[in-house]
Parts: C-alpha cells; structure tokens; sequence
C-alpha cells in the first residue's frame, strides 16, 4: 500500500461509493481524464497537492493519475476532509493520502511536510499553504519545483505578494482567476455549500431570520443569493463602495458592523481577512446570535477576544460551540470558525467543482508543457482552457449557444458602421 495516514482504511468502501456519486456530476472531468488517459501528459510528473480532500478532489487526483502523474495528496484544511474518501484514495486509487479529519494543528503541518517529502515537481494549493512552507522552513525543497497552480483567493493574495515582493520562486497558474471557477464555485458553490454546512450544524430556520453577510466578494455574492432565496433578511457588509453600491442594487441593506451586530440573527464572514467580528461587536449582539465563516482561513472571526469575554463555554450541538457573556446572553460559534461548508457539509457540489478541478487539470498540463518558458509571476488561466472548460460544461448540460454569423462577426470587428 502506498504510504499515508488516513484515519481508518477499512472506511474505504464508503469512500468509493460517496467518488462514483460525486463523478457523475463531473463529466467535463471525466473527458479530461479520458484524454489523459491516452495521451499521458504527465507521465512520471510528481504533483504535491493540498486539497480539502473531498471525492471531487479524489475525482481530481483520478485525473491526474490518469494522465501518469504520481500524486501526493494532504488538506487544505484540517476540518474539511471527508475519511472515507481519504482511505479510498489510499487503498483504491493508489494515492499517497495524508489527511484526517479534526486533525489538530501539528498534524496538519506534518501532512503537508510529508507532501513535501514526497519531491513534488508541480505543487497544487487550495490556500497556498504548500508555497508558504516551500519559501520557508522547506526552502531547499523548491528547487526541484517546475511549477504550481492555487485554487482560492486567499492563496492568489498570498502569491501575488511573493511575487511583488520579488521572492516567488516559481510560476503559478492561478486557477482561482479562471472565469469558469471564480464565477460559479466561489458563488454559486460557497452560496449553496454555506446554506448547507450553517443548516446542518443548526437546523434553524433561514425565513424572516436577519442574515448578516460580511464580504460581497463572489463568494459572499452567492451566500447572500441563497440567504435571500431562504427568505432571510439579508444585510451586506463591505468595505469597498463598488460592491457595497452592488449590494444595495442587488436589494440588500449594506450597514457598518458596529450597526448590524445587535439586530443580526446569523452572522457569516467571507471576507478572507482578519478579525471582521471582534469583541465590540459580540458586546453588542442579541442572545442567540450565530456567528459563521465561509472564508478560507479560522481569522475573520475573533475567537481569542470571544473566549476572554465569556464566562463559560459548551458544545451544545456539533459543530455549534455555545459562549455565555457575563450578562447571560449566549453566542454560537458554528465549526471553531472554520469554514462551515466543508466543516458541517460536504463543501461546494460536484457540479461545480466540475469546472474547477478542469481548470486544475488543464493548468497542471499547462505548466508541464510550458515549464521552460514560464516565469517566476501567477499568471491567469489561458483564455481558451477557461472557453473549452464552459463549451464542454455547456454541451454536458445540453445547452446550444449561438454563432455570429459572418455578418455579426464584421460589424462587431467594424468601427464604421453607425446609425
Ligand atoms: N472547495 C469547496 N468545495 C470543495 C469540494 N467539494 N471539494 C474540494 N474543494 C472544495
């Protein structure tokens, strides 16, 4: 057997069964691998990958494995790996695995060195964890590094700052910019993927319920979607005055946090940054408030300043952390403040993480094929992988768009033509 550490092995059956349900919402994925399968365009390539590890990831890691890749796999998060898949992945699929779920912090780090140990030629992040130890603690492991590819924003923001600060050491493909992830996983995913993981953990009603969304990025877009089409009142917090202009045309009311936090009911973070719910606002807050994050990273909501304020703590559900004030009132954490979509449910469907492990697979033959001439920056996902990954999701929908015609096409190239 391959080497890993898995929680159980003999979990595997359950694993297989929960991959060939995902698979069958993933035929863009599917036709990869079975290009990938003939043509081999990563024979003998070592890829590293930090992934939640979810069977649509194990959909993923079968592609590339397909297509000759000897593959590694960690999480990208230590709350989010589903076990089954995981020993699945190990005893039928052939993949070196080393996740497990509620892993505490030191394992999650020795995971992600034995990924590392592993020699990966191309690095796969969900976060950019990989990249951080590799231009740190393992800078000697970089060297044999060709190329990598990042999945989320939070590791796109990470990346471009190695890059302006000089220090980026390799090229990464930032498949998080593809139009055919960013606009459907952040948001339709994290919008159907959060409802869910907020419902599983407290089975509360979402109807009439004032739903506070921090961020109005694509992913806080889609949960605001959602929240709305529950019936909830949905408040919009935003720093930037684009988006928080969006929002209010959208049909939502954008206020400050110091205003919101006593009348919320729910609260979610996808921001990606630190510290958006800290200790005036839990002051402020009614008995009873939820408090959530769907963004990558446990910072958004400032846990440390809601322990010091409470007098006591329980579990009360799981997944739901209850935090007493001094005055009495209760506040409820959901998930340690990680991010409850892949915490309390199964993290964004296989539909739409069709279209971004495509993005994944095709940035990672990419990079092989494109390695000597790449240099050390993020580049976007081409233009035409990003158009043939929405044909081949179209077709498998059974959509048909239009052409131009050749008429269309002129007046379009045209600057002439006028009233
Ligand atoms: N990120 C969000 N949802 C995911 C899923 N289902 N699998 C892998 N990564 C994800």
């Amino acid at each position: 057997m391959v080497d890993h550490d898995v929680k159980d092995t003999s979990l595997a059956a359950a694993g297989v069964l929960r991959i060939e349900w995902a698979e069958k919402e993933m035929p863009v994925l599917a036709l990869i691998r079975e290009r990938f399968a003939r043509e081999k365009p990563l024979q003998g390539v070592r890829i590293g990958a930090c992934l939640h590890v979810t069977s649509e990831t194990a959909g993923l890691m079968r592609t590339l494995a397909a297509g000759g890749a000897e593959l590694a796999l960690c999480a990208s998060n230590p709350l989010s790996t589903q076990d089954d898949v995981a020993a699945a992945l190990v005893t039928e699929y052939g993949v070196s695995t080393y996740a497990i779920k509620g892993e505490d912090r030191d394992t999650y780090y020795r995971h992600i060195q034995s990924v590392i140990d592993s020699g990966p030629q191309i690095t796969m992040d969900d976060g950019a964890d990989v990249v951080g130890l590799l231009h740190s603690d393992r800078s000697e492991a970089a060297a044999g590094v060709i190329g990598g590819t990042e999945e989320t924003t939070t590791g796109v923001i990470r990346l471009k700052s190695l890059q302006q600060q000089g220090l980026l050491r390799y090229p990464i493909v930032a498949v998080n910019e593809a139009m055919t992830k960013h606009m459907f996983d952040n948001r339709y995913g994290t919008g159907q993927s959060t409802l869910d993981g907020v419902i599983r953990a407290t089975n509360r009603m979402i109807a009439g319920k004032v739903v506070v969304i921090a961020g109005y990025g694509w992913c806080g877009r889609g949960v605001a979607l959602r929240a709305k089409g529950h019936g909830a009142d949905v408040v919009v917090l935003e720093v930037d005055p684009l988006r928080a202009l969006e929002a209010i045309m959208d049909g939502y009311r954008v206020m400050p946090m110091a205003e919101v936090a006593p009348i919320g009911d729910m609260f979610i973070t996808a921001t990606g940054d630190i510290h958006v719910i800290r200790k005036e606002h839990f002051e402020a807050m009614k008995d009873g408030a939820i408090v959530a994050n769907t963004g990558h990273f446990n910072v958004e909501i400032d846990i440390p300043a809601l322990e010091a304020l409470s007098v006591a703590r329980r579990q009360v559900r799981e997944f739901v952390e209850e935090f007493t004030l001094p005055d009495g009132r209760n506040i409820y954490l959901l998930a340690d403040g990680r991010l409850i979509n892949l915490s309390a449910a199964e993290g964004h469907p296989s539909s739409v993480m069709d279209m971004s492990f495509a993005n994944q697979a095709l940035a990672a033959e990419y990079m092989v094929k494109n390695a000597a001439t790449l240099e050390k920056r993020v580049y976007d996902v081409p233009t035409d992988i990003d158009e043939q990954i929405a044909r081949l999701k179209l077709e498998s929908l059974g959509a048909g768009i239009d052409t131009l015609t050749a008429e269309q096409a002129e007046y379009l190239a045209s600057w002439s033509m006028g009233t």
